[in-house]
């Protein structure tokens, strides 16, 4: 007796032609989320611990080691969050003002550079050589528990 629904008329597909089959299934499933996943993000942004229009939280102690910086968001432009060789945090705006590439520390200038045209700023956002025109914007640093909160310096 044969369970309802088998269709005992056709031989079972070889084992071979079913492992095709699955894995052409998974190669289209994984094309379709590869065009997918990007539009989504596009669409729902990660969520950015962002405090206000001033304030965000930049990271949280520990993720930076001596000596090294990273980009955070800060509102809709990039940030630059430096823990330098003492052990200070400083942070600026990662907009070069030259042609607003985006800049990075260069942990063996101690420096903030700008790769498109190799402009360098000094940790407190000066500009010390290169294209760029002005300093970045720097902004204050705190450390509240165990996070890294950055705030834009109140204008006077
Ligand atoms: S854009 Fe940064 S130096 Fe030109």
């Amino acid at each position: 007796m044969n369970a309802p629904g088998v269709d005992i008329s056709q031989p079972p597909l070889p084992l071979r032609r079913r492992l095709v089959e699955l894995l052409l299934g998974g190669g289209l499933l994984a094309s379709a989320a590869s065009f997918l996943y990007p539009i989504l993000r596009y669409i729902v942004p990660p969520p950015s611990a962002d405090l206000g229009g001033d304030t965000v939280v930049a990271g949280k102690v520990g993720d930076l080691k001596p000596n090294s910086g990273r980009i955070f968001r800060f509102g809709s432009k990039p940030g630059l969050l430096v823990f330098t060789a003492d052990r200070e945090y400083r942070a600026l705006s990662a907009t070069c003002t030259h042609l607003d590439c985006t800049v990075q520390y260069r942990d063996d200038l101690h420096q903030v550079w700008c790769a498109c045209h190799n402009g360098i700023y000094d940790l407190n956002g000066r500009n010390v050589s290169g294209p760029p025109p002005r300093p970045l914007e720097s902004y204050e640093v705190h450390v509240q528990g165990d996070e890294i909160v950055v705030t834009r310096r109140q204008k006077a």
